[in-house]
């Protein structure tokens, strides 16, 4: 099963070297303006321009299938498209049956029992990451004015990006990253009790992003070492603003009217050139290969526009779960129409 949420729900299909990629979105308000250009800015940011990127550079056209009139939305399910128009699958056919270290190859193969499209990481692929995009486009009008801002801390351990990517290209390796991310302003109250929790949900989506393996909400790992007394996020006022934020905007699951601030860490990209050891799965013997194909030197550089999405996607559909949007393009609507 394949879907998210619960009164913004989504659902993503498609493989990377399949015909094409895409997003069911079930739940938008009725009336919300969108035009297919509303996707270009942030779509065109998962491909930043700099070294350390795929050649793999996918046209990224959003197809509107369905959901959409008249530049509305119309409250039925909004169907997107992507179609794969860069996909060369040569370079894995060699690697069917030889698990690529690092990926979900081998997984994959032994879930579906073979049956998995192995095409440049199918269904695994970070392809599908554009579909968490264009959902992040619609989220981000429907939490307005709330604001959701994603950066990198650092790649590679460094903040020197440009010169510790070429030292990976040189090398024939790869690279992780740290990224930064915090949404604002943020009602307090916004969550779901137990399950559903702020946190729960951001750890749900953000985890289900390929290559992210650790996530941390304000000073999150280095409050096990702080004291009480310096770990607490006293408040200042009656609208709940805190002198410090070590909770990252989470309190007890729930916003408290803080900035959320959250940290994730990025894996190095599984794909390098550099030969490594496979097994294979046909004979169980291992053997010295060499990678070949597109593949990013560190994914990490692409990632802040889609951890804004998922940040997004989440505010969103809590914020509809509780009946809290603020409909700021009905009141534009309607005071353009008064006016
Ligand atoms: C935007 C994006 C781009 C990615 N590009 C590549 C790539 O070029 N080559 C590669 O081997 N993995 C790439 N990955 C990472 C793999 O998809 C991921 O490591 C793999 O699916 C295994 O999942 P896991 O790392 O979460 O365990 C990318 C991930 C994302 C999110």
């Amino acid at each position: 099963m394949n879907y998210f949420g619960h009164s913004f729900r989504l659902s993503i299909f498609g493989e990377s070297h399949g015909p094409s990629v895409g997003i069911i979105l079930d739940g938008i308000p009725a009336g919300l303006p969108l035009d297919p250009l509303d996707f270009k800015k942030e779509l065109e940011r998962r491909w930043p321009k700099i070294k350390g990127i795929s050649k793999r550079r996918e046209p990224d056209l959003p197809e509107i299938q369905s959901g959409l009139f008249e530049g509305k939305t119309t409250g039925s399910p909004l169907t997107i498209l992507f179609f794969n128009k860069k996909t060369d699958s040569s370079a894995y056919e060699d690697l069917r049956y030889l698990p690529r270290p690092g990926h979900a190859d081998f997984g994959a193969w032994v879930k579906f029992g073979g049956y998995n499209d192995w095409r440049g990481g199918g269904h695994f692929s970070g392809r599908l990451t554009v579909c968490l995009v264009a959902a992040g486009v619609i989220a981000k009008k429907i939490i307005a004015p709330t604001k959701v801002e994603a950066w990198i801390e650092e790649i590679g351990g460094s903040k020197q990006i440009e010169s510790v990517v070429n030292k990976a290209i040189n090398s024939q390796d790869s690279l992780g990253g740290i990224i930064a991310c915090r949404a604002f302003p943020l009602s307090p109250g916004l969550g779901e009790p137990f399950f559903d929790s702020l946190e729960s949900l951001l750890a749900h989506l953000i985890f289900s992003i390929p290559g992210i393996k650790g996530l941390e909400f304000g000073s999150g790992f280095k409050l096990s070492r702080m004291l009480g007394s310096e770990a607490n996020d006293l408040i200042i006022n009656k609208q709940g603003k805190t002198l410090t934020n070590h909770n990252g905007g989470i309190i007890g699951g729930l916003s408290n009217g803080n900035e959320l601030f959250l940290r994730l860490a990025v894996k190095p990209t599984p794909s390098i050139r550099r030969p490594q050891k496979f097994i294979d799965l046909r004979t169980g013997k291992t053997k010295s290969i060499r990678i070949k194909g597109k593949h990013d030197i560190s994914f990490a550089l692409r990632l802040p526009v889609v951890i804004e999405a998922a940040v997004a996607i989440v505010l969103a559909d809590l914020m509809l779960r509780s009946q809290r949007i603020s409909l700021i393009w009905k009141k534009q609507k309607q005071s353009a129409s008064e006016g």
